[in-house]
């Protein structure tokens, strides 16, 4: 479906509260079947990709009731060998996760994905999940992904990139093995994990600079999961440049190694503030607010705060095309992993739009401040995050944009064009 969006000349302004976490909600699902007994997950997400993960926890066997976002998962703890394929559609951390998990099983499986996910790296998780022992066929590192069950081993590894699936991979891993697992970052990547299975009950320590992990009965547990901060992005753009805007995001996310956007919008001089800032299941909540700030400015983005605002990076991008000077962002190569490489695709979209922009191997260089011409057709390459950024931008479009295959919000954010007109 092709949307088509134009120049929003009211401001945005109220307060909306934003949908579940995506991470989360991942996480919750898969982590609570591998527990014995009763678990509840209030504000499970509506996005196609934990329900990915969701309808694989059916297939393994688990209890799963949802009456609308709230999920009953009643499990064994115990695994069943999935009667066909495990399907994770367009979701790289269903994938990454699962594979973890099922490695250690004492039964076969295989995941595919669709084509986006089918063309993701997957040697980042075959590699070290083979130094544990693991069995995994898969042609060129791609899914599928055909796995052999198999007792795990824990091993000492230290991660080449930083990524919270590889992490959360190899940790849901060592859950199954004797021994320990430490795993080592180069730069902390989002601890939902950590922070989940601690709450579970999980045996997982720090141990100077790593993270270890040891067979663990997991108890199952009640989690009410907080709003994504990743959907909250586009907001908190739309709000800093749609002229005299005004939003309040209620009950957002803020755990500090997500909430990167914050600290960026900050650095560029825009007015943002945090409300109500508490503590939800372990998790850092608040509410946010943004208003309209027409003096920002470009600024460095790059080493340690990329993971913590990795999806993030092309609507930031669009945001850098409405600072004056320059933007550069960098440290950032592993954006053409994505469900597309959001380098190519971020600059080619926003180029067409009138940006002045260019792309590096490792990230772009935005020289602003620039008026968006529009009054062209752009494509979101069925990356839900692009169709996203493209909408954000055509509020501030001199003339009419089309968005090609704008469904593909769907994967994360069905709510968005709902939550729009709400501020409209
Ligand atoms: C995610 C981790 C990130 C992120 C993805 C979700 C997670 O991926 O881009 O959308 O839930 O662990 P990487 O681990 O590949 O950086």
């Amino acid at each position: 479906m092709d949307l088509a969006v134009k120049k929003n000349f009211k401001i945005l302004s109220g307060e909306i509260e934003i949908p579940p976490d995506k991470s989360l909600s991942h996480r919750a699902i898969i982590f609570s079947v591998l527990a014995n007994g009763k678990s509840v997950i209030k504000n499970f997400s509506r996005g196609q990709d934990p329900h990915s993960s969701l309808a694989i926890c059916k297939q393994l066997g688990a209890d799963i009731i949802q009456d609308n976002q709230t999920v009953i998962v009643n499990s064994t703890g115990i695994l069943k060998k999935p009667n066909w394929a495990l399907y994770c559609g367009n979701s790289g951390t269903t994938m990454r996760l699962m594979a973890g998990v099922l490695s250690g099983q004492n039964f076969d499986s295989v995941l595919t994905g669709d084509e986006s996910l089918s063309k993701r790296p997957m040697k980042r998780i075959i590699e070290p999940l083979s130094l544990m022992g693991a069995n995994i066929c898969a042609d060129n590192f791609h899914a599928p992904l055909n796995i052999k069950g198999r007792q795990l081993k824990g091993i000492i590894y230290d991660a080449k990139i930083a990524s919270a699936q590889v992490k959360s991979c190899i940790l849901l891993a060592g859950l199954f093995t004797d021994g320990v697992t430490k795993y080592k970052e180069i730069y902390p990547s989002r601890n939902h994990t950590e922070i989940m299975l601690k709450n579970m009950g999980a045996n997982i320590y720090n141990d100077n600079d790593y993270i270890c992990i040891e067979k663990s009965e997991l108890k199952p547990f009640e989690i009410n999961i907080c709003g994504d901060i990743s959907s909250a992005a586009y907001f908190i753009v739309a709000g800093l440049i749609v002229p005299n805007s005004r939003i309040i995001l209620k009950n957002i996310g803020l755990n500090p190694t997500r909430s990167g956007i914050i600290e960026v919008v900050k650095q560029m001089g825009g007015d943002i503030e945090i409300l109500d800032q508490r503590d939800v299941c372990g998790e850092v909540v608040g509410d946010v607010k943004i208003e309209y700030s027409p003096e920002m400015r470009g600024i460095e983005i790059s080493g340690e705060i990329i993971p913590a605002l990795i999806d993030e990076l092309p609507v930031i991008t669009l945001l850098a095309t409405q600072c004056d000077g320059q933007t550069v962002v960098k440290d950032a190569q592993d954006l053409r992993n994505k469900e597309s490489d959001r380098i190519k695709t971020t600059v080619c979209e926003l180029q067409k739009l009138g940006a002045n922009i260019e792309e590096t191997p490792d990230g772009m260089i935005i020289n602003g401040k620039t008026p968006l011409n529009g009054g062209v057709e752009t494509d979101s390459y069925k990356d839900h995050r692009l169709a996203m950024t493209l909408y954000v931008a055509g509020l501030i479009c001199k003339k009419e944009i089309s968005i090609k295959d704008f469904e593909w919000v769907n994967i994360s954010f069905p709510e968005f064009l709902e939550l729009v007109e709400k501020l409209k």
